[in-house]
């Protein structure tokens, strides 16, 4: 499976999450400002953010690096690695958001959970959408198969390399 593909199947797991994610503080009720968490699933909820949060930042760090490694092969390799930073930063900006905002939840005011979880659910859908229509499909026009699939392995092995990496003494 080539970089690109597996970056497909991670979306298609992080839209998964945060339909959990959303799923599990159940449904608005009313035009009150608040409602408690009587029948939502906090723990449930927490679970998936948490997951979404760790699966999203390696998914990030192996986008980046695929950009990293096509700088040589792509004329605006520079430019878009910029744009994908900005636009992760943004991203783990609502994944924190949503750290802090579970933290400070009083067991009532469940309209603030919920308005910062959909606003994240979103601002994911938006990017998979754009790296899926205009990044990856441009990026499998521009670079020849052979180098797509030279591009994957050396990004698996710096993926690779980092983690270990990381659990080393
Ligand atoms: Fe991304
Ligand atoms: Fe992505």
């Amino acid at each position: 499976m080539n970089v690109l593909d597996k970056l497909l199947e991670d979306h298609s797991h992080q839209r998964r999450l945060a339909g959990k994610m959303t799923a599990a503080l159940g449904p608005p009720a009313g035009e009150v400002g608040w409602q408690d968490c009587a029948s939502c699933d906090l723990e449930g909820f927490k679970k998936a953010h948490r997951e979404l949060k760790e699966h999203v930042l390696d998914h990030e760090r192996r986008e980046e690096l695929f950009l990293a490694e096509a700088i040589s092969l792509l004329e605006n390799a520079q430019e878009l690695e910029a744009e994908l930073a900005k636009a992760h930063e943004s991203v783990n900006h609502l994944l924190g958001l949503m750290e802090t905002v579970t933290a400070l939840y009083d067991g009532v005011h469940l309209h603030s959970l919920r308005t910062v979880a959909e606003r994240l659910k979103d601002e994911l859908e938006s990017h998979h959408d754009y790296e899926e229509k205009k990044l990856f499909s441009r990026l499998r026009r521009t670079l020849p198969p052979a180098d797509l699939e030279r591009l994957s392995r050396r990004v698996e092995r710096a993926r690779e390399a980092e983690k270990a990496g990381k659990s080393g003494p």
